[in-house]
């Protein structure tokens, strides 16, 4: 039986697949490509170009594959964007985990892991955010995930659906092989974007407001490495075929570093100099997020092992400085 990994080409997926395939476990990919690169899925195993909201060609995925259980990531995820075209962000994100779960019923697949986001919560009252925390997004994007958590929720009633749903802190890294990487366009995240300062591509970093409320007055965000976030999936696949019931989970390290916490590891990892400036906030960054991963922890068994911020930063700088191009240098 095959794993179906949907936006299996993006970054989050591609890691997954190759995991699955550490494994020995069959996987499918699905992915439009608009955000993911064909070159980032081995060659050897079935792919299939094509959008979720394409129900038909969902369908027929479906009826070729031995598929038993899904992993979601395909999605729009810029912040920035959703903000500025909501309808977008509900098409895709929201009609596309529609027309998935239409299928997956048909099919009679019950299983599916879920990527979800930190976004969910908006400003928290508190840190660590804990699942049981309200969650009030302040965003279309992050409304749009917590709409596909609540879809899934009500399937489950209804139609014997069974769901891990994994709100992701901020994920960073790469397959310390190097073979694959963060490679959007355009690139919005902190680490990639002090990395591509640290190679000469961009002149700087702007650190998007040093007014906020914290110990150096730079935004606070929890760290995770790719590879640990996907040994959580794996995890939460085995749960479910082990008849773990449906639920959320935060995956984060429980630890925040500021902006220029990050900018001066990342210094000290590639001895370069990554000159930054101040810039304006940027709308809709909250200032402090922080995970409680225990919940993961306890239920899933995840212990985090290249979750420390300078293994994060030398696994990407090692995809990033043999991949200045990303997948449009090989
Ligand atoms: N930042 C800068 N300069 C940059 C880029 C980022 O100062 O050029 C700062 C941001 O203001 C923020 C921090 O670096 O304080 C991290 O920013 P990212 O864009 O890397 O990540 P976000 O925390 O904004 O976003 C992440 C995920 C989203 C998710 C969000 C939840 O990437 O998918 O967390 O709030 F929605």
């Amino acid at each position: 039986m095959s794993v179906l990994a949907l936006g299996g080409a993006g970054y989050i997926g591609s890691h997954a697949v190759y995991q699955l395939l550490d494994r020995e476990r069959e996987v499918v990919v699905v992915d439009n490509l608009q955000t993911g690169h064909r070159e980032a899925v081995p060659a050897n195993i079935p792919f299939y170009e094509g959008d979720v909201r394409d129900r038909q060609f969902l369908k027929e995925v479906f009826a070729k594959e031995p598929i038993d259980q899904v992993m979601m990531f395909a999605a729009n995820s810029l912040v920035g964007v959703s903000m500025k075209e909501p309808l977008q962000y509900f098409d895709n994100n929201v009609y596309g985990t529609q027309v998935l779960l239409e299928t997956m019923v048909d099919a009679g697949v019950s299983d599916i892991v879920f990527s979800s986001t930190a976004a969910v919560y908006g400003e928290p009252n508190q840190v660590p955010i804990k699942e049981c925390d309200p969650a009030m997004p302040q965003n279309p994007y992050g409304e749009t995930k917590l709409a596909m958590e609540k879809m899934m929720k009500w399937c489950r009633e209804a139609h014997d659906l069974r769901y891990v749903s994994l709100r992701y802190f901020n994920v960073a890294g790469a397959r310390p092989s190097g073979a694959i990487g963060e490679d959007h366009d355009p690139e919005t995240h902190l680490v990639p974007i002090i990395l591509e300062t640290a190679l000469g591509k961009r002149k700087s970093i702007t650190i998007y407001g040093d007014d906020y409320d914290t110990k150096d007055g730079t935004c606070i965000r929890d760290y995770v490495h790719v590879e640990d976030l996907i040994d959580a999936h794996i995890r939460a696949l085995d749960y479910l075929k082990d008849g773990g019931v449906s639920d959320v989970f935060n995956l984060g390290s429980s630890t925040g570093f500021t902006v220029k916490e990050i900018i001066g590891a990342a210094r000290a990892v590639t001895g370069k100099e990554i000159p930054s400036k101040i810039g304006e906030r940027r709308p809709g960054d909250p200032t402090k997020l922080i995970a409680s991963p225990e919940k993961a922890k306890a239920v899933l068994g995840w212990n985090p092992k290249r979750t420390d911020i300078d293994t994060i930063i030398e696994d990407a700088w090692n995809w990033h400085h043999h991949h200045p191009d990303g997948y449009g240098g090989r």
